[in-house]
């Protein structure tokens, strides 16, 4: 096996590397996350694409890592391990973090990731619910656009812990969102795009779950009747029943791990402080 840039690899041979570990990625999911980050592939002597991982670097010093895949005919070979070592060697000195399919979980334990808490991947056919929120949200709620940017940035490091201000940007470019306002000020939004089989909210940030169900709602509204998912550490709560009531029940889990700083050091204690809904992606976090 040789080991290549994932720049240089045609979008078609990448697609059918996680079609044939069963992944909902289009070619264009691939293309997004080829401009977002970096990557290496695996390849055979006549150019097959074997195996992949990807790096997002957010700053100097964190980075999450993903799209690690091999091809089913190699695994268990110690592929992954290879691709791993050489991401790990890329973003040495960076804080990481990923979210880990079963399958994965033995790999990233053997390179010293730590598991943090489960991602809840709900999906399915997107329903208005006719409950009532039980609580209301704060404030008036409008589609985003480019002069909502910085405001959303500065949101999402607040949840996530990091400015990724490049992702949010970009994010932008290939989403609609809403956003819930206290005034001018923006105080929780939600982002959707097109994804696999349909389309993804995320990431939503917000200071309680009715406001994040405020945000997300719209999105069920307009998507309604079609396939849609969100990527949640939410486990209970207003926000994990409004899911299964909007028609996306858990369809499958992974594991956030990290490497170096742990999810506990990006958090300052502040209860009040906005929290992370829903994921970008499994892939972006
Ligand atoms: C997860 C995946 C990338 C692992 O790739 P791989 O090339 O088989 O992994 P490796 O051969 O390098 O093995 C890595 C570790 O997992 C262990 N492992 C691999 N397959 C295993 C299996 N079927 N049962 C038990 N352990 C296994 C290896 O022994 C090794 O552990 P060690 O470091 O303690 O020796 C691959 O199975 C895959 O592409 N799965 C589908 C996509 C996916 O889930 N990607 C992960 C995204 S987070």
């Amino acid at each position: 096996m040789q080991i290549g840039d994932i720049q240089g690899v045609e979008l078609d041979r990448l697609h059918a590397l996680s079609l044939s570990v069963g992944w909902p990625h289009r070619a264009e999911d691939w293309q997004f996350l080829r401009e977002a980050g970096q990557g290496f592939v695996a390849l055979d002597e006549i150019g097959r694409v074997l195996g992949s991982a990807m790096w997002f670097p957010h700053g100097a010093s964190f980075a999450t890592i993903g799209m690690v895949i091999t091809s089913p005919r190699l695994q268990t070979l110690g592929a992954a391990q290879w691709l791993m070592k050489r991401v790990l060697d890329k973003v040495s000195g960076c804080d990481l973090r990923l979210n880990a399919t079963r399958a994965a979980r033995r790999l990233y334990l053997s390179l010293d990731f730590q598991p943090e808490k489960t991602v809840y991947q709900c999906q399915g056919i997107a329903r208005v619910p006719t409950t009532e929120s039980p609580a209301e949200a704060r404030g008036d709620i409008r589609i985003l656009d480019a002069s909502d940017i910085p405001a959303a940035i500065a949101l999402d490091a607040a949840g996530f812990g990091v400015r990724r201000t490049a992702l949010i940007e970009k994010l932008f470019a290939h989403s609609i969102g809403y956003g819930l306002f206290d005034g001018k000020k923006l105080t929780a939004f939600a982002l959707c795009r097109p994804f696999g089989r349909g389309h993804v909210v995320g990431p939503v940030v917000a200071q309680s779950d009715a406001d994040a169900v405020a945000i997300v709602r719209p999105h069920v509204v307009d998507h309604s009747g079609s396939f849609l998912r969100i990527d949640t550490h939410m486990d209970s709560g207003e926000f994990a029943a409004f899911l299964a009531h909007a028609g996306m029940p858990i369809f499958d889990t992974v594991l956030t791990m990290s490497l170096g700083k742990r999810l506990a050091d990006f958090s300052y204690g502040d209860a009040a402080r906005p929290k992370t809904y829903a994921l970008a992606s499994q892939t972006l976090g």
